[in-house]
Order: C-alpha cells, then structure tokens, then sequence
C-alpha cells in the first residue's frame, strides 16, 4: 500500500495572534519560506512517501495553492500533491485532508505545519512500526515536570505517574483505513480530541478489532517542537554564530 502524508496547516494559531499581528504561524517565514515548506521538504525526500495532501484555511486556499505551486516550481518535490480547506477544529482538518487520499493509500501520516523540524530519521521510526503492524503510530518524549491531575477549581486530584507518561508529537502514523473508521466514529459520537491517536484509541476501546495493532510510541525528538507560544517564535529565527566573549 501507499503512504501519503496529510500536512495540517489550516489553525488560526490564537496563542500567537498578539506577537504575529495575527499572521498565521504556518505561513510565518522560516529560511525565506513559508513555515510549513520545511516539514512538507523533510516528508517528501522519503522514499517511502508517494504524496502529500496540504490542508489550508478555507479562506485562503487559492492563495496559499498559488503561493505552493511557485515554491513547487523552483523546488520540485517530485509527488503527487492536493491543496484542500481546513475545518474548524484540528479533527475536522484531518478529516477533510483524509477525504483527499487516492484509492492507493493504505497508509497515512498526519503532521502538524506547526512542527518544522521533524528529523528524517523521527518518520522513518514512525513507518517502521508500521510496517511492523501497529495500527497507528506516535513519536513522544518522556515527561520532565511531574505532572498533576486538577479540577475545575485547580484542586489537586491526584500525581500521575511520571515514568508512565509521554508528551506526544507528530507526524503521527496510521492504518488508513483505521483512522478513517476512528474518524467516522469521532463524528458519529462528538469526540472531541487534540490528536489522531487519541480517536484511534477510543476506536480499539469499543471495538478492539477495529483497531488491531493498538497505538504505539516510537521516540520523539526535542527539536521537534510545535511552534505554539510567543517564546517559541525565537526558533524561527535565523542561528547566528555564537560570538566569542
Ligand atoms: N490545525 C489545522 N486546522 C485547525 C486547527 C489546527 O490544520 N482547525 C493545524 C495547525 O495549523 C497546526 C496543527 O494543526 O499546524 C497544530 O495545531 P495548533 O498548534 O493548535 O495550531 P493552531 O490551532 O493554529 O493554534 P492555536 O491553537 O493557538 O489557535
Ligand atoms: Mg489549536
């Protein structure tokens, strides 16, 4: 089966409206291209990848494909690729990406625009497993601050486990047609959730033969953070030499 990658870039980043002037963060210039160019550079010098779908936000969309299509064209990536609106939520956004897969793919990967520095080498773990059989496949960190539980008047509930806990990233790998049926399940039952693998959890839940391979983590990177608040905007920046004191 095909793996295509289906590249999220149709948020509103809130969190960074104030110290962007409310440009949106995957499109903000990173080496004098659009944020979002970096991730879908690292995807496509795969081997193992056959093409990507580019979710942008609707109001945008014939823009932001005219805007693609120039970059294409002075940095061919040699795919297949598809520009398609985003929704409302970050689901509704795969969901849409999703819908543009050809018949062919049999495997997906879904990335955050907001994540540029993914390493080849994070993806290929991430194929790896599942090539391996996983049905769906998350790079994670293991958590340094202990982590508290809390209730709606930030009374303590309960410390969870620290050594038992991951910080999840993306691309996130999966059986598509496994992430198609969490999706339908998704819609069907109000889920609401922040990533792909949670959807793919709550499937093998109810029906644990939906989702055969279960969820697994592979290892994170540290550099592979999402771009979110106003602090990470100095990653972006161009690395100037450190100068000798
Ligand atoms: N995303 C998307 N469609 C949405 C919401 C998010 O494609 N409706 C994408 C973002 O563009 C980003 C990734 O999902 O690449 C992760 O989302 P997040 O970091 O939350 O980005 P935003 O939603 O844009 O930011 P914020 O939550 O601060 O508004
Ligand atoms: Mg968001």
């Amino acid at each position: 089966p095909e793996t295509w990658a289906v590249l999220l870039a149709a948020g509103s980043g809130t969190r960074l409206a104030e110290a962007t002037e409310g440009r949106r963060k995957q499109f903000l210039p990173l080496d004098g291209a659009p944020l979002y160019w970096r991730s879908a550079r690292t995807l496509a010098a795969l081997p193992a990848l056959r093409g990507l779908v580019f979710v942008f936000p609707e109001s945008e969309l014939e823009q932001r494909e005219a805007e693609l299509r120039e970059w294409m064209q002075r940095v061919p990536l040699g795919l297949p690729w598809q520009a398609v609106p985003g929704g409302k939520r970050r689901q509704d956004s795969v969901r849409h990406g999703l819908r543009a897969l050809p018949r062919e793919c049999g495997r997906v990967l879904v990335h955050d625009a907001a994540r540029p520095f993914a390493s080849p080498a994070l993806i290929l773990r991430v194929l790896n497993a599942l090539e391996q059989g996983a049905s769906g496949v998350v790079p994670g960190l293991a958590v340094t601050d202990t982590i508290k539980s809390v209730d709606c008047a930030e009374q303590v509930l309960t410390t969870l486990d620290r050594a038992a806990l991951r910080a999840v990233q993306t691309p996130q790998g999966f059986d598509r047609s496994v992430l198609e049926t969490a999706h339908e399940q998704a819609l069907t039952h109000e889920w609401d959730v922040t990533d792909d693998a949670s959807m793919v959890e709550r499937l093998a839940e109810q029906t644990p033969h939906a989702a055969p391979g279960g969820v697994v983590v592979v290892p994170g990177e540290e550099i592979n953070m999402k771009i979110t608040t106003p602090a990470d905007l100095e990653r972006l920046r161009p690395q100037q030499p450190r100068q000798a004191v």
